[in-house]
Formats: C-alpha cells, structure tokens, sequence
C-alpha cells in the first residue's frame, strides 16, 4: 500500500532534519514543495501550476516525452560504464562536434558542471605545465575544492584567495570599472587582463588558464562586450595559458543565434577548452569537456587513465542525443531569439515607465535586468528585488536574482517559454513596481518574507 503523502510542512521539517543546513531552498522562509512538472510549468502538491522563468538545467522543457523515451528505451536495454564500446558514446560526441569549430573535436564525459571544470583546469595544467588561473571576479564556477579556489564568489567567504589565482574585473559596461561611455571599453578590460598577466610574471608565476563564463551569469547576467575573448585570449596564449569557456549555463542554443554563447563574439574566436553540464541532459546529470588534440594528447601522455564511471554511460548519451533532437525539431534556437526578443522588448518598455529599473541586457533566453536604487550610482536595489520576486512568488511566477548586489532579476527559462508567458511575467512586474512606487512598499519588505 502506498503511504499517504508528506505535508509540506513535514516535508520541510525532514529536510531540516536530515539535509545539512548549507543546502538552501529556493524561497526559504515559505519553499514551494513541487511534484511533478511539464515544459515551463512545475505543479505544487494542490496542483498549482508556477511558470518556471529560471530553470536552465530543464532546457528543452521539464519532462520533454522524447527525452524521457530516450532514456526509458536505452535503460531497458542496457546501461553501463564508457569502457566497452557502445554506439551512443561516439555518436553523442560526433553530434556535439558538428556544433563546435573543427579545432575542438576531443571529447571527455562527465557528470556534472564542476566535474567538468575540474577536468578543464587538469587538461590546462598538464598542456601549459603551468599553475595558475585568472578568472573573473564574482565568477562561480563550481563546488569542487579545486573549483571554489577560482570561484570569487565563494571563496572571498571563505579563507580567501590562493597565490595561483589572480582575478580579474567583470566585463560589466553598466556598472563595472569601465562602462558604456568608456572609450573603448573592449581594449580597457583586456588590458586588465594583461596587467595582471605581467603582474604575476613579474613574481615568477604562470598562467594555465583563463576561465570565463561565456556569458557571466552568477556575475549578474553580464554580456561581455565583443571582442574581448580574442583580446584575452592574444594575451593569455602568449603567456602560455589557454582558454576555458564555461558553457555549463549558457549553452546549448539558450542564446538563440548561436549553439555556443562564446560564438557571439565572433566566428575568429574558438576557446581551447569548452566546458559543458546542465542543460545538456534536460535534468539528466551529464557534462562534457571539449578540447583539441593536441590538450588532449598532452593529457594522455602521462600515462595516467582517465576514467570516470558514470561519465558518458549508454543512457546519458541517449538523453544527450534526444535534447539535440529536440533543440532541432522544435527550432527552439530560432524560438529562443523570437521570444527574447519580445521579452527583452517589453522590459525595455518598463524601464521607461519605472525607474527602478537601470538596465535590461540579453540575448535569446538570457536576460537581466537590473533594479538601481539611484540613476547616477547606480546602487543595487537589492530589498527592491528581493520584495519584487517574493510578490511574483505569490502569482505563481518563479524568477530569481543574481550579481554580487542580487539585484539583477535573472531570465533563463526553459527555451519552450512563449510569447504570453512573456506577457504575463511582464504585466505582473509591472503591477507589482507600480503598487511599489504608490505605496512605497520596498519598506515593507521584512514583513513580506
Ligand atoms: C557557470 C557554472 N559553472 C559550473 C557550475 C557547476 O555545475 P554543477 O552544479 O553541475 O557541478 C555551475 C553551477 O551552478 C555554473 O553555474
């Protein structure tokens, strides 16, 4: 007999019993207990249905039917680790080529994003025989040990920051060092990159890697200006370093007029090592890095097996291969672009109509926009945007915020989002900043919780 359902609150007192308190929910004061799911709709135990405005990982829509029969037929026929032969292993890695520059064709599979990087920061260090890293600061780039050491965003909690690693400024034209009336903006982070390339040498350090998120989106949904890859990259290649694009939120088609977010700046530019997780299995955990062959050879040549047991498994390959087919059946990269584009269109709308809102950037299903307390500094309106999504919460709309003020609300829904779910999130915003400009409410917030 099947044991009656747990109540949300028990559910939630479990949780708190069992799962250690660093997990976090999402809406922690009032969680929302989910049970099933369905494109860009997750339904609550009551069945209430929330328009999912952020789940990046349910790329091609929660529990699309091909990927769920993908996965179904290949696990009643067999499922095992990558070391005999096995078709979907090859074909998966065949299918991820052809979206990828001809120079990225080695492929290694994993499970997770942080399983990636970390395999990406092996692969550098072996190539160059170099040690350290230059990220970007307030980048995010996964929880491995090895991981939160180039991760800013964790580790200025923490004990602070290795001598490997040197951090360089966001790319941020509206509210980094550099902005949009800058000169020449593109030149000017580049050459921050350089300073601290010379910097380090001048201590007898070397560079490995720089790693970049494509697009930074823990950063606070930042697009970096074009141009500025090739520019890093000049200057890293010749310090000896290569070049890591971080895809794991950002690939896969989310920008619409490209597969890859690094191919928005410009076809001249390929990475040296991609990494990939989330989206790639449509809530199935598998990741990936791509290199050349010559990293790839390097890595072999010590001698040292790589093996990882469930990377690249018959099932997640299937699942893998489906997401490609559906990205293609459906035209969601050209969905993508359409829908951003009317999103991005209606938000801009509201910027002229409410104050609070200082910036809206994207490109396909990646858009920000960030809440400013003030036109001149552009202080993060972070209470403002906490209120703001806590009162969309209510209207079963689930959106979140992120950058180092968490005042950027934060787009990247399932790419099966329309033109009126669009709509809807916009007229709601909209309703709740004006009920916030009347009633001045953000002063409410503490009750709000
Ligand atoms: C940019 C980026 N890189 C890496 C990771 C780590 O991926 P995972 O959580 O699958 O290990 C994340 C996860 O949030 C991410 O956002």
């Amino acid at each position: 007999m099947q044991a009656r359902p747990s109540s949300r609150q028990e559910t939630l007192a479990l949780r708190r019993q069992l799962i250690g308190s660093s997990c976090k929910l999402f809406f922690p004061e009032d969680p929302v207990k989910i049970v099933r799911a369905k494109g860009q709709y997750i339904y609550d135990e009551h069945g209430r249905e929330y328009l999912d405005c952020i789940n990046n990982v349910s790329h091609v829509g929660h529990c699309h039917p091909d990927v769920v029969k993908a996965a179904h037929e290949q696990n009643q026929l067999l499922n095992t680790n990558s070391r005999y032969l096995h078709d979907n292993l090859v074909d998966y890695a065949k299918r991820l080529s052809k979206t990828l520059p001809e120079k990225l064709c080695k492929f290694y599979f994993l499970n997770s994003g942080s399983e990636a990087n970390d395999l990406a920061l092996r692969l550098a260090r072996q190539y160059t025989k170099h040690e350290d890293v230059i990220v970007l600061d307030h980048a995010y780039h996964g929880h491995l040990t090895s991981l939160i050491d180039i991760s800013p965003y964790k580790f200025r909690n923490l004990e602070g920051q290795k001598e490997w690693v040197h951090v360089a400024p966001l790319p941020d034209t509206y509210r980094g060092i550099y902005r949009e009336d800058h000169k020449d903006s593109v030149l000017a982070y580049a050459n921050e990159v350089k300073k601290i390339i010379e910097q380090a040498q001048k201590k007898g350090r070397k560079i490995a890697a720089f790693f970049i998120e494509s697009l930074p989106s823990v950063g606070g949904q930042i697009i970096p200006p074009e141009g500025y890859f090739q520019m890093v990259a000049e200057h890293v290649h010749k310090a000896g370093g290569v070049f890591v694009a971080d895809e794991i939120q950002v690939g896969f088609g989310r920008v619409g007029k490209c597969f890859w977010a690094f191919q928005l700046q410009g076809e001249d530019f390929v990475p040296d090592i991609v990494t990939m997780g989330k989206p790639m299995g449509n809530g199935h955990p598998i990741a990936c890095v791509a290199t050349t062959k010559e990293i790839a050879e390097a890595f072999a040549d010590t001698g040292v097996e790589y093996f990882n047991t469930f990377g690249g498994n018959p099932v997640s390959c299937a699942i893998g291969l489906a997401v490609l087919d559906v990205i293609e059946k459906e035209h969601l990269r050209a969905h993508a672009t359409q829908v951003g584009n009317f999103l991005m269109e209606l938000l801009n709308q509201q910027k002229v109509k409410h104050p609070i809102i200082g910036d809206v950037r994207g490109v396909g299903l990646f858009i920000g926009v960030d809440l400013i307390k003030d036109q001149e500094k552009r202080t993060p309106a972070t209470k403002e945007a906490e209120y703001l999504i806590t009162r969309l919460k209510r209207e079963y709309i689930l959106l979140s915020t992120d950058g180092p003020g968490r005042n950027v609300l934060k787009f990247k829904p399932p790419l099966c989002f329309t033109m009126d779910n669009a709509k809807l999130v916009v007229d709601k915003m909209d309703e709740i900043l004006t009920d916030m400009e009347r009633e001045k409410t953000c002063e409410l917030v503490g009750n709000h919780h």
